[in-house]
């Protein structure tokens, strides 16, 4: 699974105010283009580095991952941080690229099979060495705590009813929409008792899914902000899916456990029989269109010999 790092998608925004700026100043004004947006990227970083503090910043780009002393979720529990890896320098890399430091092995390579082998973590948007270093401290002071202020408390779950599993289903077919705006799951996803013709094939099947990440918390974490290169420009601000969406979802989802995937080549042979059947009306449709053209050409013809 690829994940989309924030940085890269902070690259393709500058990218595309250069192609903008470099065709409004045509050739020459390439140069200078380049450099305003260079200076626009630099600018937007610091900005978005100082208007969030710590804590913020951990809050919206750390805690959907990861809570201090509250288990793990899509990341390993970050309390007693500084005892497995006592090398602050190895963190403060592997905060600003973790690819690159789990690509090196050792350490890396570790948690990253731990965390599943899977995923590799995102680096936080507008990430720097201070920052990370900022953060590290954060998670230091957090873990002395008994409780700290990011055991998920946020994430507690609240009992998952029959109206929120009913809910949920509405919700994943489109029945009932997301309040921002978001698009319905099935259009990518199917489920086990998805109808008829099954959902769209861009993203897996997604029956016992709260199993394959780790449980509901996490499943609820992730919902939060997915982090997929299909989902995440989908379900971004302001699309965001709202906790009760959420909730709903990860009821409709925790109750598929024990079911097995919805069935591909069932749903493969539905697609073709609409394709005929497609076909069969189109031939309909158009032999009667032309039909009463022939005849609409045909007969001041035939009317005009007369
Ligand atoms: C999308 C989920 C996700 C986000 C967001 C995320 N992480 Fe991670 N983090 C992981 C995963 C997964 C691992 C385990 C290594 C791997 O598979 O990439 C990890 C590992 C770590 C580790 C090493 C943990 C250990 O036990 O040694 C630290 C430190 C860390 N993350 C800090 C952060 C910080 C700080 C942020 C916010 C800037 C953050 N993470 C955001 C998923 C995430
Ligand atoms: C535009 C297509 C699209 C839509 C819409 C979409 N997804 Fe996804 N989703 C994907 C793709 C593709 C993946 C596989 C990860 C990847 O490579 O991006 C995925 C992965 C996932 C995963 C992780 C599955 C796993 O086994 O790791 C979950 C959970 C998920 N989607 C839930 C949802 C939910 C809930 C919705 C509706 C709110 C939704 N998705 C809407 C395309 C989509």
């Amino acid at each position: 699974m690829r994940k989309v790092t924030s940085g890269m998608e902070r690259r393709g925004k500058c990218l595309g105010i250069r192609v903008l700026v470099g065709r409004v100043g045509g050739r020459r004004g390439r140069r200078a283009a380049v450099l305003i947006v260079a200076t626009a990227c630099v600018c937007l970083a610091a900005v978005t580095a100082k208007a969030q503090d710590t804590d913020e910043y951990f809050k919206t780009n750390c805690a959907t991952c990861h809570t201090i002393g509250g288990g793990p979720l899509t990341g390993p529990d970050l309390k007693g941080l500084s005892e497995r890896q006592p090398d602050r320098q190895w963190l403060i890399d592997f905060i600003v690229d973790p690819k690159r430091m789990i690509d090196q092995g050792g350490y890396g390579a570790k948690i990253f099979a731990e965390a599943g082998g899977k995923t590799y973590m995102p680096a936080g948007p507008g990430i720097t060495a201070k920052r990370a270093e900022k953060l590290l401290d954060l998670i230091d002071e957090e873990s002395k705590k008994e409780v700290s202020r990011f055991v998920g408390a946020g994430q507690k779950l609240k009992p998952f009813t029959s109206q929120n599993r009913a809910d949920g289903y509405e919700y994943f077919l489109g029945r009932k929409k997301f309040v921002n705006g978001g698009a319905a799951c099935i259009s990518c996803h199917s489920m086990y008792d998805t109808p008829a013709l099954g959902g769209g094939r861009l993203g897996p099947d997604l029956t016992n899914v709260s199993e394959r990440l780790k449980g509901a918390k996490s499943l609820m974490a992730w919902l939060g902000a997915p982090q997929t290169e299909t989902m995440q420009p989908i379900y971004k601000a302001p699309h965001e899916l709202t906790p009760d969406e959420i909730h709903a979802l990860v009821a409709y989802f925790e109750a598929s456990a024990g079911n097995s995937p919805s069935e591909a080549p069932a749903s493969r042979v539905a697609f073709l029989l609409m394709g005929l059947v497609g076909a069969g009306a189109m031939v309909f449709a158009m032999d009667a269109v032309w039909k009463r053209r022939f005849r609409g050409v045909r007969r001041p013809l035939v009317e005009g010999s007369v």
